[in-house]
């Protein structure tokens, strides 16, 4: 039926000598003079310098994005980038750091502020070449079209999505994320798993995007405990980058849903970490959804191995059952009320929530601003 495009990063490296192809990649783009867009943890961490040791050009670096950055922040860095002459972005650094300098890359070089490209299909080019390194297993963000940023006037998360914000080159080694707290591997680990499930169960899912997913699941669930628990076991770090990148070309082409719709407002009004309030809705959104896509959670379920009954439902909801064990192993927590999130404030979520139309329309079980009220009494009441 009709037809569906898939969209990544034009180069993918991974592996654990990845960062190896940087020098190639700054002699084919003609770099002279890049802009590093990083974060304090990746810098004070060391973990940086796994890139500035290899650089043979002049650089500036903008080692300020804070986690979860705002729209703003994008400004500050363009002016930066002008201050300092560069003519390229190199990323390194989590989710956050990733969505400045794709922001940075595609905007620097039109007219106007961020806030006016806030939506889809909002920029018409982009000619600064773009060169990310994630060091969080993780967003995916290395390969999607979207920049997630914070909006504090609105008190929301806002998407900017655009094919220009697609990365030339996606360096993906393990060596980068071994120095992540372990809070970190957590949350970034599990909001993967979250875009490989509602990447799978998406009602935009195509057969590549099924075939994505459920590796990444499976990979996610063998190998996130591994690297949460021992955070220099460089396989389960290698397995989780991998599994994180695929989980990000699922959801990249297929969508997220209900579970993200229902985070971001935990994440634009109480700055809930993005993978902490996703994984806090997961258990609870899923369980809502079972009605509309019982065979496809049942299908996870028996990747997993967790149940093989003949009905659907029933290993789904053992699906269900399983991911809220598997997010406590991990010790992230399981109630709003472990936030200073109060039980009158619910009403107000679930309004913010519902505006979420651009994932709400791919979830598998339309939902009313009750319904998404009573999802948040569940995870509130739990
Ligand atoms: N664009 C997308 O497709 C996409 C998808 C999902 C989430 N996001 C966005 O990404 C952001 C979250 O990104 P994230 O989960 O990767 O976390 P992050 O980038 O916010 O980083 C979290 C913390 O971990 C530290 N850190 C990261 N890597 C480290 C390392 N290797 N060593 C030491 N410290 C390290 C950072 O300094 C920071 O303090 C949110 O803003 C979210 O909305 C974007
Ligand atoms: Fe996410």
């Amino acid at each position: 039926m009709g037809f569906s495009t898939f969209k990544s990063a034009n180069k993918l490296i991974t592996g654990q000598t990845a960062l190896e192809y940087l020098l190639p990649a700054i002699t084919q783009f003609n770099i002279k003079k890049p802009l590093i867009i990083s974060d304090q943890g990746v810098v004070k961490s060391g973990t940086i310098l796994h890139v500035l040791n290899l650089l043979n050009v002049e650089y500036s670096i903008y080692d300020a994005v804070k986690p979860e950055p705002e729209l703003e922040q994008v400004q500050d860095c363009i002016e930066f980038y002008h201050q300092h002459k560069n003519d390229a972005v190199i990323a390194v650094g989590g989710g956050s750091a990733l969505d400045i300098a794709k922001c940075v890359a595609a905007l620097a070089g039109q007219s106007g502020h961020v806030r006016d490209f806030v939506g889809t299909d909002k920029i018409g080019s982009r000619n600064i070449a773009l060169i990310v390194i994630p060091t969080t297993s993780g967003t995916g963000s290395e390969v999607t079209n979207i920049a997630i940023l914070s909006d504090t006037k609105n008190q929301m998360k806002q998407g900017i999505v655009s094919d220009f914000l697609l990365p030339d080159v996606a360096i993906v080694s393990p060596l980068m994320s071994v120095s992540c707290p372990a809070t970190v591997t957590a949350a970034s680990g599990v909001d993967a798993l979250v875009h490989a499930i509602e990447a799978y169960i998406s009602v935009n899912h195509s057969d590549i995007t099924d075939a994505l997913a459920l590796q990444a699941i499976a990979l996610i669930v063998e190998y996130l405990p591994q690297a949460y628990a021992l955070p220099s076991n460089l396989i389960a770090r290698e397995k989780m980058a991998t599994a994180s990148l695929m989980a990000g070309l699922a959801f990249g082409n297929a969508g997220v849903g209900a579970v993200h719709a229902l985070a971001y407002p935990l994440g634009g009004k109480y700055k809930m970490a993005h993978g902490v309030s996703n994984a806090l809705m997961l258990p609870y959104v899923l369980k809502w959804n079972v009605i509309g896509c019982a065979e496809r959670l049942s299908n996870i379920a028996k990747v997993l191995k967790l149940g093989q009954s003949h009905l659907h439902t029933e290993n789904a909801e053992k699906l269900v059952e399983f991911l809220h064990k598997f997010c406590r192993q991990l010790n992230i927590p399981a109630s709003l009320r472990d936030f200073s999130i109060q039980e009158e404030d619910l009403p107000a979520l679930a309004a913010e929530a519902i505006k979420v139309e651009r994932l709400l329309k791919n979830n598998p079980r339309q939902l009313s601003v009750d319904d998404i009220e009573a999802i948040y009494r569940e995870a509130y009441a739990a």
